[in-house]
Order: C-alpha cells, then structure tokens, then sequence
C-alpha cells in the first residue's frame, strides 16, 4: 500500500477518481494507459468481476504514476487479496466489526465507507482521517458534507455513488472533500469496445473539472 502522503499528493494533482467495475484483465494496460492520458493519477478498481485482482495487479505494474486502490472491499480475504494483488489503496463501501478488524492489522491508505455522523466519528476515533461517503447521493449528497464539516471540521470525505460532471464540482467546492469517485470516466461498453480514445477524453475533462472547483 501507499503511504496517505503519496496519496493526498496523486489526488491533489487530481482529485477525481474513476470507480471501475472492469470484466477483462487484459483491458488492465490500456485503460491505465488511457487515465494517465487524460492525466488522471488514480483509479479504484471494484473487486466485482472475477477479473478485478488481476486488474489490479497489472494496473498497477504500468506507470508508477497511476495509484491503483481496490474497491467494494468488504471482508477479510479481500483485504488480503487485494494488498497480495498489489493494491495501492483500499476503499470500502461501509464497516462491519469483523472487516474493521481485519483492516486494523494494514498501515496505509484505507478509506472506510460512511454514510452518518455517528460511523465518521467512530471512524475518526480508530484512526481513519479520509473516508468514503457512500452512497453520495442517495444518502444526502453535498448538503449533507457541507452540514457535517461545521462540527466535524477534522474529517475528510471522497463521496462517490451518483456523483456525474454535473454535480462534482459542488462536492470538490467543500473543504472536507479531498476527491470525488465515480464510474462515469469508463463505462462498460467502452471498454467493451476498446474505446479508450473517450476514456481518455473523459478522464481529461474530469481533470479540468477538478480544477474549476
Ligand atoms: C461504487 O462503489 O459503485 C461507486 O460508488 C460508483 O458509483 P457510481 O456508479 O454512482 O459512480
């Protein structure tokens, strides 16, 4: 895993993150190439295809550039599969106590997914700094953020689940929300079709969108 130094840095530079749900592991190498072409440094790839940890693995071998986190991590084997596949970072989309035990034996960037005050101060007490608000939308969306940074200044958020170029920059305007994820840079026909010209073009426009905000 990265350190949250190297990661805060990948999302500074660019703070949208793609969350991809990829089905050919051989679609690893010009979809990572495609990202860093539109200049995007990291990518969340969902352990949910037979294909993901290999996805993973070879992701992560291409550019030194791109951090490539694991996603829709929810037990002990795939925290373990994951950092095993090579995993930069590990995100998740809630907490149960069994997975929370599994992910406090890791140094490194995790991401636990939140959806309420109570679960980020909990969080927050364990020692996590950055968490997944999930799912964005549907659980409050950037209203929800904004109320929740006056008297939890302390922590920050990565909201995704309905997050579009629409509504990003009203997440990335905030001052507790150091990214924004979602699947919009790469959809499943596109990389069906080996359309990597308009992933690219889309992880370029998502570059500037973090830029406007
Ligand atoms: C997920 O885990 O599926 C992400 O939150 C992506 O959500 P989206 O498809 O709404 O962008």
């Amino acid at each position: 895993m990265k350190t949250m130094t190297a990661f805060r840095a990948a999302i500074d530079k660019a703070p949208i993150v793609p969350v991809l749900t990829v089905h050919e592991a051989d679609h690893a190498e010009p979809l990572a190439e495609a990202l860093l072409r539109g200049g995007l440094s990291s990518v969340e790839i969902t352990l949910r295809t037979p294909a993901a940890l290999e996805v993973i693995h070879r992701m992560s071998h291409v550019d030194d550039r791109l951090l490539v986190g694991a996603g829709t991590i929810i037990s002990e084997g795939d925290v373990d599969a994951s950092l095993k596949a090579g995993a930069d970072f590990l995100v998740t989309p809630g907490a149960s106590p069994l997975l929370l035990d599994a992910l406090s034996n890791h140094d490194g960037v995790i991401l636990p997914g939140v959806s309420t005050a109570s679960e980020a101060m909990a969080r927050f007490d364990e020692g996590y700094g950055v968490m997944k608000f999930f799912p964005a939308e549907a659980a409050g969306g950037a209203k929800f953020l904004k109320a929740l940074s006056a008297p939890l200044p302390h922590i920050d958020f990565m909201p995704t689940g309905g997050v579009t170029p629409e509504n990003a920059a009203d997440y990335l305007s905030l001052p507790n929300v150091v990214a924004v994820g979602g699947s919009w840079i790469a959809t499943a026909d596109e990389m069906a079709s080996g359309d990597w010209q308009a992933i690219s073009d889309k992880a370029a426009a998502a570059v500037k969108l973090g830029r406007r905000a």
